[in-house]
């Protein structure tokens, strides 16, 4: 491997747009770090700028969410549609974790920081190759479906604002993933479907880093500018995310992940049902 510094790795895989070639390159990017880090001589973080937006494959067809058919999940071609709609999810995550490195590499940040985003991009590059086995396994591959376009809002609106895009992605989108994964698990569940059920239970656990991480790293920042990391959170996420945060939460994995209820109970768009 060409002696690349970490944000041009970064860039390498922002700039990949096949999905299996995207997660390849991750993969190996990311153990060539690990590798490094363990050998006492880390690899150069350097400088390199990031695409505005990432390159992805021809298909799928991206469209706007309401125009993206809905299947009932109970069928075969629903949960094709649900594991499709997660591959999607998943490739967006890796880029949306590469981007974070080399974007806002002019801020000075421990190496712990890039370790944690190099591990979550590779986690996803994992997440992504395993929902497309369980596609393949039902006849089908990650463009067979139109996807959602508008996925990499939140990383454009947050382009210049670390801590709003540490607010918005890891703390709000990707917490929520883990108030709706045990339902997906469920569908499958019931389907009989234990490679799909497999695959979701390894996401929905290191899906808790992830949110972690994002919670770490804000929390350090507020520390770094003397900033309330609770009220920050709330102007930062009502500057950058559009729209409530929709109940029910996942509160013991919330917790988990270092996200305390009085958070996101004043973003939602419901009061809580007990009182706090
Ligand atoms: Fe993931
Ligand atoms: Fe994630």
């Amino acid at each position: 491997m060409p002696d690349l510094t970490l944000c041009e790795m970064a860039v390498d895989v922002l700039t990949t747009a096949d999905g299996f070639e995207k997660t390849a390159k991750s993969r190996t990017y990311a153990a060539a770090w690990f590798a490094a880090r363990e050998a006492g001589a880390p690899i150069d973080v350097g400088r390199s700028v990031p695409p505005l937006r990432p390159s992805r494959p021809e298909k799928p067809e991206l469209l706007s969410p309401r125009d993206v058919p809905k299947r009932k999940p109970g069928s075969p071609q629903g949960r094709i549609a649900l594991l499709h709609a997660v591959a999607h999810i998943e490739l967006n995550a890796v880029d949306l974790h590469w981007d974070i490195i080399p974007r806002f590499a002019h801020i000075d940040m421990p190496l712990g920081y890039y370790d944690d985003w190099v591990k979550a991009a590779d986690e996803e590059s994992k997440h992504f190759n395993l929902i497309c086995d369980c596609l393949k396994e039902l006849d089908s591959f990650y463009g067979a479906l139109p996807a959602h376009a508008g996925m990499w809002k939140a990383a454009e609106d947050t382009v210049d604002d670390l801590m709003g895009r540490l607010a918005v992605v890891p703390m709000v989108l990707e917490a929520r993933g883990l108030d709706v994964t045990p339902g997906m698990i469920e569908i499958f569940r019931r389907a009989n479907a234990d490679k799909a059920v497999e695959s979701l239970e390894v996401i929905y656990s290191e899906e808790v880093g992830h949110v972690a991480y994002g919670s770490k790293w804000f929390n350090f920042l507020c520390g770094r500018h003397n900033h309330d990391p609770k009220d920050t959170f709330h102007t930062l996420v009502r500057q950058y995310f559009h729209g409530a945060l929709k109940p029910p939460f996942n509160e013991e994995k919330r917790a988990d992940a270092g996200l305390p209820p009085d958070f996101y109970w004043p973003l939602a768009d419901q009061k809580p049902a007990r009182t706090r």
